[in-house]
């Protein structure tokens, strides 16, 4: 809130009003001091984090379950009134429709305007498949729920960012919009039929970057569904939900390794992929695999502290690249 008095003149009043688009109130206690109170222009901010994919990715389409975690790296959005037609200014956000979409559903959906400047910050980079829309749609439902003061459940923003998701890429199982809801690790099914928190502890990866950028939803849309596979999925995600819970790293290794196989057989794996997650194991991880859609973007090793240096280089070695964020967050 800024307080102009009014014996400063007029003029430079209207230029203030003309230039930084406000409203007057008229406080008749300070009839005396004439002043007027400016009280628009007010800027929030909200924030959601990048996910990581640990099991199950592809059976999750279609109504199977996954586990799911989130990255420290996070997408900042600032969002404003303005008297003038929707603005947005999001250099990092791979397709700006998810931000139009969200302000589109959010107006209709709790009846204000939207005429509003959106601005993004974020501290990771759309290219490593760290969920940068999912993250922009969540940030964008709290940002706009802080600016008109409307409280919203986490089931509230589940529903209308998945459907800002389904709208845009026409395909996806939502996990990544409960991640940035919900944080920490998840066991999800498609839709949000299930989502559960889990209490996992010293959960130690190393995410490996295959240089190579996947289009998910063209990827996803591509796959011809196997049954058999997903079920086979299904087993694996619910095991390690129990061995991920006791700590047992050695049971989470294997079925990794196994969910990769499964996935390699779904054909969604590459060279790269596979290169990196061999020289992973070879160095000493307990199980590796690819973390997401596949045809590139990032791997994950589970390792012990001892092992972590040498399963790092290894990846590098492969021709990967190490992305330090910290996960479970
Ligand atoms: C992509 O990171 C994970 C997929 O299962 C797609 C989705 O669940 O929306 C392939």
């Amino acid at each position: 809130m800024i307080v102009i008095p009014l014996k400063k003149g007029i003029q430079s009043i209207i230029t203030y009003l003309k230039t930084n688009k406000v409203i007057l109130v008229w406080i008749p206690a300070y009839a005396g001091m004439t002043y007027f109170i400016i009280n628009m222009g007010i800027k929030v901010e909200a924030s959601a984090p990048g996910k990581l994919m640990l099991f199950g990715e592809h059976a999750v389409v279609y109504n199977y379950p996954c586990i799911v975690t989130t990255v420290s790296s996070r997408i900042y959005v600032e969002v404003e009134k303005t008297s003038g037609l929707l603005k947005i200014d999001a250099p990092q956000v791979k397709n700006v429709r998810f931000v139009e979409e969200t302000l589109k559903l959010f107006s209709q959906k709790y009846k204000v305007d939207n005429k509003i400047l959106v601005k993004t910050y974020s501290d990771f980079s759309s290219q490593y498949g760290f969920g940068s829309s999912s993250a922009v749609t969540v940030a964008t439902i709290h940002a706009l729920g802080k600016l008109y003061k409307i409280k919203i459940s986490k089931q509230g923003i589940f529903d209308l960012g998945y459907k800002v998701v389904l709208n845009v890429q026409g395909v996806g199982s939502g996990f990544d919009i409960a991640s940035a809801i919900y944080g920490g690790t998840i066991y999800f099914v498609t839709g949000g039929k299930k989502i559960e928190p889990l209490t996992v502890k010293n959960l130690s990866l190393v995410i490996g970057y295959s240089g190579v950028k996947a289009d998910t939803s063209k990827l996803v849309k591509n796959l011809k569904p196997d049954f058999k596979i997903f079920d086979q999925i299904k087993k694996i995600v619910e095991d390690v939900k129990i061995s991920l819970l006791k700590s047992d790293w050695k049971t989470t290794g294997e079925l990794m390794n196994q969910n990769h196989q499964l996935l390699q057989k779904l054909g969604v794996s590459t060279q790269k992929l596979d290169k990196m997650c061999e020289a992973a194991i070879t160095s000493g991880a307990l199980g590796a695999k690819l973390s997401g859609a596949g045809g590139g973007d990032c791997m994950i090793a589970l390792v012990s502290k001892a092992k972590k240096e040498d399963v790092e280089s290894s990846i590098v070695n492969a021709g990967g690249e190490i992305i330090n964020v910290k996960i479970n967050v």
